[in-house]
């Protein structure tokens, strides 16, 4: 099958991608590897940050998010997605996004850690529900695209990789041809040709037992993208929300930090506010600080979770403005209006991904990534709140524009492209191995990778996880490719590029604080991997 692009993802960053790459008449697809609203976008409580009120300005939005970046944000990166980030907003609003008012008819902007102003666009507390719907309604009345739902990307076509089956081409540069798909509903590989692929495929929060993440999130594009040769940047930065609703599962539910915003206090188990010994801006201090006082102060009394004191919020309010929290608290039997909620921090972020430029290009020709997925230099070693649905449509939107001007100018050769050889493979009879070692990953990533790191845990985690790497690469080319081998595969790869990445930041730095290396370096620099 033959399209001038194909995006992997249909979260916002690989659906507005779709939208523009398709406005311009190119023939995209999209696969996703379950329905097309299950990404992280989907569950986005807070909103997107951008300035659009007079009292705020784009040099206060690039301050804010430079000093949550510890040193490592990209300056030139950070100027062009805060500019851009207005007209995108608009691009939303056209596909029918209506963010929320207050009563007087001006938008409502919320506030989060680490942000000066008030400049948060939200539709109540599911902001990322009403853009997920608007694009997704935006992406299935498309005639130039062909949206594919159950569909798993594999892995890359490389002129490299086509080389070893030994197809010959005068071309010297590697570049990507396409891609392999796992169709889930009629469970056979499919092979997408393709000028350009993108990678939107979204984080890695599933590879830790706690996480806010939904079961999407395990890290296949970064992990796609690292086998084709592609560098990869900064993945030890992984940021934990500190306040998840604590309940005795696994579930971690976001109680969005909007809620702070709007004066909830954290406490602890005999009631005190504490964060005011950790930073001045208390409950709003950026994440990283919020975490690790809530991580120290837990540790020191051996609690499960802490508190989060909502009760100062007017239950109207707090009913108007957070609809989806309020209901889940109440599920739990917790009345925020009255009662304290019981919150801990969980996975929630990758800062780091596929390096990519300022037009979402990465390292191999023809491939793109924007979203979670890539890393571009915006967050640096901790992301400001809110600032990553902005990044995602904001470079989503350039990546497009670039490969429209690609597919245009680039007169590619064609290339044959061979079917996915199975070989000797025969069907799996040992998903209870596959769920046993997924168990152990994830426990493993949250007891040795966490918020405090230490080299002796990180070595532990390491010894895990290759041999975790053994025997799942054993398993994967003797059986039968499924989704949940697929992705245990690559949350395999990404734990280890994780903790290879943790383990050469001698340092502490924004989200990574080891106890070997308290201090910040006096030379802020990132980590890169590439398999050679
Ligand atoms: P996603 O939205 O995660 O989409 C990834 C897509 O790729 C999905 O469709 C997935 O199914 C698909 N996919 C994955 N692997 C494959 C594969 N192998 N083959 C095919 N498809 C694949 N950020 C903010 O800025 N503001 C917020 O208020 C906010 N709140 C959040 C609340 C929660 C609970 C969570 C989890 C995150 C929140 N974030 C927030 C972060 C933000 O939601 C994400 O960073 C952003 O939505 C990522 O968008 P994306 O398009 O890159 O990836
Ligand atoms: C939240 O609402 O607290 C999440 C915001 C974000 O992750 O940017």
């Amino acid at each position: 099958m033959d399209f001038d692009v194909v995006v992997a993802g249909s979260g916002i960053a690989g659906l507005s991608f779709a939208i523009d790459a398709a406005e311009a008449g190119l023939k995209t697809c999209i696969v996703t590897k379950k329905g097309g609203d299950e990404s992280n976008t989907n569950y986005a409580q807070g909103g997107i940050a951008c300035v659009t009120s007079e009292s705020d300005d784009f040099e206060r939005h690039i301050e804010d998010t430079m000093t949550a970046g510890a040193g490592l944000c990209d300056s030139e990166v950070v100027r062009e997605v805060v500019k851009d980030g207005p007209a995108r907003i608009e691009d939303i609003q056209r596909l029918g996004v209506e963010f929320s008012k207050l009563s007087d008819g001006r938008v409502s902007l919320g506030k989060e850690g680490g942000h000066s102003k008030r400049r948060i666009l939200h539709v109540e507390d599911m902001t990322g529900r009403a853009i997920e719907k608007a694009y997704l309604d935006a992406v299935r009345n498309h005639p130039n695209i062909d949206m594919r739902e159950h569909s798993v990307a594999i892995d890359l076509i490389t002129l490299r990789k086509i080389k070893k089956f030994g197809y010959t081409t005068d071309e010297v540069e590697d570049r990507v041809v396409g891609l392999y798909t796992y169709d889930d509903i009629n469970n056979k590989v499919e092979t997408l040709r393709a000028k350009a692929v993108v990678l939107a495929t979204g984080g890695i929060g599933y590879s830790y037992q706690y996480t806010t993440n939904p079961e999407i999130a395990t890290g296949d594009g970064i992990a796609m993208a690292y086998r084709a040769g592609v560098e990869v940047r900064n993945m030890e930065f992984i940021q934990f929300h500190p306040t998840a609703l604590f309940t005795n599962s696994d579930e971690r539910f976001l109680i969005s930090e909007a809620v702070r915003g709007e004066g909830a206090v954290l406490r602890d188990h005999r009631g005190q506010a504490f964060m005011k010994k950790y930073h001045p801006l208390k409950e709003l201090a950026p994440r990283d600080v919020v975490a690790r006082a809530i991580d120290s102060v837990m540790k020191k009394t051996g609690d499960q979770h802490l508190w989060l004191d909502s009760t100062g919020i007017p239950s109207e309010k707090f009913k108007e403005r957070f609809p989806n929290i309020l209901a889940a608290c109440e599920r739990i039997g917790v009345n925020p209006s009255q009662d304290w909620i019981p919150v801990v921090p969980a996975a929630h972020y990758l800062c780091g991904g596929i390096r990519t430029n300022l037009d979402a290009e990465t390292t191999l020709k023809g491939l793109f990534a924007c979203g979670e997925v890539a890393c571009t230099g915006l967050h640096g070693g901790n992301r400001l709140a809110s600032n990553s649905l902005l990044e995602a449509v904001v470079m989503a939107h350039r990546g497009a524009q670039r490969v429209i001007e690609f597919s245009k100018s680039e007169n590619l050769p064609t290339v044959e492209v061979p079917e996915w050889v199975d070989g000797n493979v025969q069907d799996s009879d040992e998903r209870g191995v596959l769920a046993h070692s997924l168990d152990e990953l994830k426990r493993a990533m949250w007891d040795y990778v966490g918020i405090v790191r230490t080299t002796k845990r990180l070595e532990r985690a390491r010894t895990r996880i290759q041999n975790l790497a053994r025997e799942i690469n054993d398993y994967y080319w003797n059986f039968k490719v499924e989704t949940k081998l697929i992705e245990l595969r690559n949350m395999i790869q990404i734990a280890d590029l994780i903790v290879q990445s943790a383990l050469q930041r001698r340092e502490s730095r924004g989200l990574h604080y080891t106890l070997d290396y308290p201090s910040e370096m006096s030379d802020p620099h990132d980590t890169i991997l590439r398999r050679g």
